[in-house]
Parts: structure tokens; sequence; C-alpha cells
């Protein structure tokens, strides 16, 4: 086989000047969630949870790795990249094809918010070279102690098994080690907009939708 019939050839999956992808990342209970449920509603972009679609493949039936998946989620620790990126790609698939045609979704084009994604350096490596290149990271900030008082007042009704404290110290642990490192490798390359989320969910959204609509005139 020559290089040029390679399977590399034929990465990543997704153009990124039809495709665009933003990132949404920021400490557990940052706010990302909110703030992505607030976008999708004003911007025809899809919303896709890497933690929800984790929670849904450990609770399907038959899956091989749902034991694996929760044993991560109740630690606070990143479940294996593989997992988590083909959980993304095939969403992504399904996200196109069902959208087909409305407005930004055309010919194969799409639009999403990947939240909670990436976690770790070689997430951001796999999903950039295998799916898509990234456009924008929104990423919101605040302080350990509002975001401890957030997931417990969540954790009353979530019914999610690491919305406790103890769960809550790794995720912290865990976001600081390998999540920060993501932030700062995509500052590098001048991707990153910062968001102060202490603020109220809507003076937060006014910050996020404005750079939303940026990206937008940028890439259309
Ligand atoms: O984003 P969320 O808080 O819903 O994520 C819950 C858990 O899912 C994380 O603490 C982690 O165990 C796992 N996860 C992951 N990789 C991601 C996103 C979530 O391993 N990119
Ligand atoms: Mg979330």
């Amino acid at each position: 086989m020559s290089e040029l019939d390679a399977p590399e050839s034929t990465k990543p999956v997704f153009d990124r000047r039809k495709v665009v992808v933003v990132f949404v990342l920021g400490g557990p209970g940052a706010g990302k969630g909110t703030q992505c449920v607030k976008l999708v509603n004003e911007f025809r972009f899809s919303h896709l949870s890497a933690g929800d679609l984790l929670r849904a493949e450990q609770n399907r039936e038959g899956s091989e790795f749902g034991e694996l998946i929760r044993t991560c989620i109740r630690e606070g620790n990143i479940v294996p990249m593989e997992i988590t990126v083909k959980l993304l790609e095939n969403a992504m698939k399904a996200e196109i094809e069902k959208n087909n045609g409305a407005e930004g979704w055309t010919d194969g084009r799409g639009r999403f918010l990947i939240d909670g994604f990436p976690r770790k350096m070689d997430q951001a490596i796999k999903f950039g070279e295998e799916v898509c290149v990234a456009s924008l990271v929104l990423f919101f900030t605040t302080t350990e102690g509002i975001m401890l008082h957030r997931l417990l007042e969540r954790g009353k009704t979530s019914g999610r098994e690491d919305d406790n404290v103890e769960s809550i110290r790794k995720r912290f642990n865990t976001y600081k080690e390998q999540t920060m490192p993501v932030v700062k490798y995509y500052a590098e390359l001048g991707k990153v907009a910062e968001i102060d989320s202490s603020r109220s969910i809507d003076e937060v959204y006014r910050d996020a939708a404005q750079w939303m609509r940026k990206i937008l005139n940028k890439d259309s």
C-alpha cells in the first residue's frame, strides 16, 4: 500500500470547514451544561455532553464498558479516551443525519457544542487527528467553593453517583491535573474564550453568546 492509500489519509472524519466544533470546558459545577442548554436555544448547535454519553453507554444493556465507566465516574477518573472519542464520533454522525437540511446543517454541515471534553490531553489529540479540529474552547471559570456548593445542590436531585463530597474532591483533582493542561494547550493556540462563571446565569450567557456570534461570522 502506498502512503496515499494509508487509512490516515481519510482522517479526520469531519472537515472543519463544514463542521464547527466548540469545546466547552470548566471545572465540575462551573455551569457548562446550563450554558450549553441556553446556547442551543439561540444558535442552531447540537449539544453533546461527553459525560451524558458515557452515562448512557454505562446504562446501555449489553455494553462491554458499563462497569469500567461506572468505576471511573465514581472515582472521578477519566474514562479511557477511545471509548469517549468513539461515542462522540457516532453521536456527531447521527446528528448530522438527523438535522440534514436545517439552517447550518446542509450537505454534511454541522455545529456542535461538545460539553466536558476534552478532559485530558490524549482525548484532545485523538479527537483532533481522527474526528475534527475544534474552532474554539469556551472556558468557564469560578472558585472551588462555588463549584462545590452548586454540585451539592444539584446532588439533592441529580441522582448522580459522583455528586457527593468524596467524589467531588477527586473530580477537582482530576480537573487540575489532567484538564488544566488541555486548557493551556488550546490557550497557546489562541483558541480559548475564558468566561467568569461566578456571575448570574444571564450575565455569563451574555458573554458566551457573544463568542458564539464571533465564531459563526468567522466560519460562515
Ligand atoms: O462532564 P461530567 O461531569 O458529566 O462528567 C462526569 C464524569 O465522566 C467525569 O468525572 C469523568 O469520570 C467522565 N468523563 C470522562 N471524559 C470526559 C468527560 C467525562 O472520562 N471527556
Ligand atoms: Mg455537565
